[in-house]
């Protein structure tokens, strides 16, 4: 069973689908009366955008992007790729990045600077999950939903060599787990 291969829980997902709730009610609020498009961060971001969408209550556009930065083990490799592009013009568009997880920091800087070419009328930041400990770049977050403390997580939308983002709760493994298979 998948439940088996958990160490820890971090974060429940009672927590984790309350702040969910207050995130989007703070979005409505801050956007309303504004054309909002979601950018969402594949492949972690998808399982915090499909519930934060929901949860907001006005009409928004929703594009993807896939990023790639951590290549299939546990450490930053400090290089960001983009590996699928969005489908559509952000230009004079209020763009609202949905992340699972900052970390270092480096993706999202990578990612912001990008979108900023592209003439957009604002671009913010919204995570679920936000490491402080290890951020090695400055940077506003304008919706942070829940701190978590410098450990290797997984679940909520988040991986360890590309599984385990089923997991409803965000935990940790057992060390056992944390071998990569052929
Ligand atoms: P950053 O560039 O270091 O901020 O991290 C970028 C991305 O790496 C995050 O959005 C996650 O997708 C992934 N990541 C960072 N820490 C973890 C973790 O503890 N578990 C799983 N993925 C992580
Ligand atoms: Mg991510």
């Amino acid at each position: 069973m998948l439940e088996d291969s958990i160490e820890r829980v971090i974060v429940y997902r009672d927590t984790i689908k309350a702040r969910v709730k207050e995130l989007a009610d703070e979005i409505s609020m801050d956007y309303r009366d504004k054309d909002l498009l979601l950018i969402c961060v594949l492949k972690g971001g998808v399982v915090f955008l499909s519930d934060l969408m929901r949860e907001i209550d006005m009409t928004v556009d929703v594009d993807f992007m896939l990023v790639s930065s951590y290549g299939s083990g546990t450490k930053s490799s400090g290089k960001v790729k983009i590996l699928k592009d969005l489908d559509e013009s952000i230009e004079g568009r209020h763009v609202l990045i949905v992340e699972d997880l900052i970390d270092t920091g480096l993706t999202l800087k990578h990612l912001k600077d990008l979108l900023f070419t592209r003439d957009p009328a604002s671009v913010s930041v919204c995570t679920i999950f936000d490491k402080p400990a290890r951020r090695l770049v400055d940077m506003e977050l304008e919706y942070v939903g829940i701190e978590i403390p410098d450990e290797f997580v997984v679940g909520y939308g988040l991986d360890y060599a590309g599984k385990y983002r089923n997991l409803k709760d965000l935990c940790t493994l057992k060390p056992g787990f944390y071998t990569q298979k052929p």
